[in-house]
């Protein structure tokens, strides 16, 4: 290894339970395997995953055995490669992919690693990068550009199921809707407007966020709480109907709507993750008589998602500004969490060298 640092800062899950996050200074720096890098990392962005395992609810139950170092939504150097690893050199500035893929199940064997089946995740099941320090497999890591700031590269994780979304939705040429503006659906609209979409529609229940979708680059806006929107959607496309909806809420009722904003043959992709269960009240003639195509997200193509994610990036519509809701040094980590914690719009970030 070619630092002389032994121990690093970092945030670790200390406990199986609730809370238990403490930053510790006298971690030992992770020695890479054959395969992996070692990071130095320069930020990383905390995540709603992160929150609900503080909560410890019960997907977390499931995955996590403390101690472990959080954070998968990240920007590093890489410092030293494991003796395996021709991909990457020192001083090569990565992101990473934060779902492990084994390279061995049917899925990874047939080109959609992104959905393997023992797949295992950063900064959850093993260590992450809310640390000086952090270890990947190589074949998990993003070149970056250099004209892709830190902070963006903190992006491609948490937003890419949005581009995903996009690309799911082939947006070329077609009339979109997209369902919900937070920070994901804000990607996404940036996405479709960035990859030709003839015309896109935003909609959320709160006016401030249709502000920031137009600055986004949507060319409609409607508050789904007080506007029509299937007839608003009639009304842009002469009587047809929308060619594509993403859904990046999660919410029935929008999910609904969306459909019956549809043509008949459209498509509807669902992004967002409900909290509860789903009913489609009109499900004959909403989506099986019109033959409606129903699609699926989970995070990102490895590594077309990043690619294209990076397009967007360097385009005209996506404003990084509007998606970052504050940096914090890493030692300062409860601000960032209190922040969250009292409803701050946008992704927080730690600097572990601050
Ligand atoms: N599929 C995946 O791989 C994947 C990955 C990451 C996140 N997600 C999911 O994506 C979703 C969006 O993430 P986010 O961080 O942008 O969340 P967010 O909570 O910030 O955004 C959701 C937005 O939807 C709006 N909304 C809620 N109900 C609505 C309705 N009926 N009509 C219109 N708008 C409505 C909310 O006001 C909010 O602005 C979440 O459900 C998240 O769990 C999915
Ligand atoms: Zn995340
Ligand atoms: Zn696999």
């Amino acid at each position: 290894m070619s630092i002389n640092q032994k121990t690093m800062r970092a945030l670790v899950k200390e406990v199986n339970g609730p809370e238990g996050l403490v930053y510790r200074t006298d971690i030992p720096v992770p020695e890479p395997k054959d395969d992996e890098v070692l990071l130095k990392i320069r930020c990383s962005a905390i995540c709603g995953t992160d929150m609900h395992i503080l909560e410890w609810d019960a997907w977390s139950q499931k995955r996590i055995h403390a101690p472990v170092i959080l954070g998968h939504e990240t920007c590093g150097t890489v410092v030293a490669v494991g003796k395996n690893v021709t991909d990457r050199k020192i001083g090569d500035r990565v992101s990473c992919e934060s779902h492990i893929q084994c390279n061995d199940c049917w899925f990874c064997s047939n080109g959609m690693p992104h959905i393997c089946s023992n797949v295992k995740l950063f900064g959850v099941s093993r260590d992450g990068a809310f640390a000086e320090y952090a270890t990947i497999r190589s074949d998990c890591t993003f070149l970056l550009d250099d004209d892709i700031s830190d902070e963006a590269a903190c992006m491609f994780e948490p937003m890419g199921a949005g581009v995903h979304g996009v690309e799911a939705a082939e947006v070329e040429g077609k009339t979109v809707l997209v369902s919900g503006c937070g920070p994901i659906g804000l990607t996404a609209i940036a996405a479709a407007k960035t990859f030709g979409a003839k015309f896109v529609i935003a909609c959320d229940l709160i006016d401030e966020k249709l502000e920031v979708a137009k600055e986004m680059g949507a060319d409609y806006v409607f508050n789904s709480g007080r506007d029509d929107l299937p007839a608003e959607a009639k009304k842009l496309t002469g009587g047809v109907g929308l060619d594509a909806a993403i859904d990046i809420t999660g919410a029935g009722p929008a999910l609904n709507t969306a459909l019956k904003c549809l043509r008949a043959a459209g498509r509807l992709v669902c992004v967002g993750l409900p909290t509860k269960p789903i009913t489609f009240p009109d499900m004959a003639d909403d989506l099986i008589y019109r033959e409606i195509q129903l699609t699926g997200i989970s995070g990102r193509l490895v590594w077309k998602t990043w690619e294209d994610f990076a397009k967007v990036m360097k385009g005209p519509y996506y404003k990084l500004e509007r998606v970052i809701g504050g940096k914090y040094a890493m030692s300062d980590y409860q601000s960032a969490l209190d922040a969250i914690r009292g409803g701050a719009v946008g992704k927080m970030l730690v600097y572990p060298d601050r």
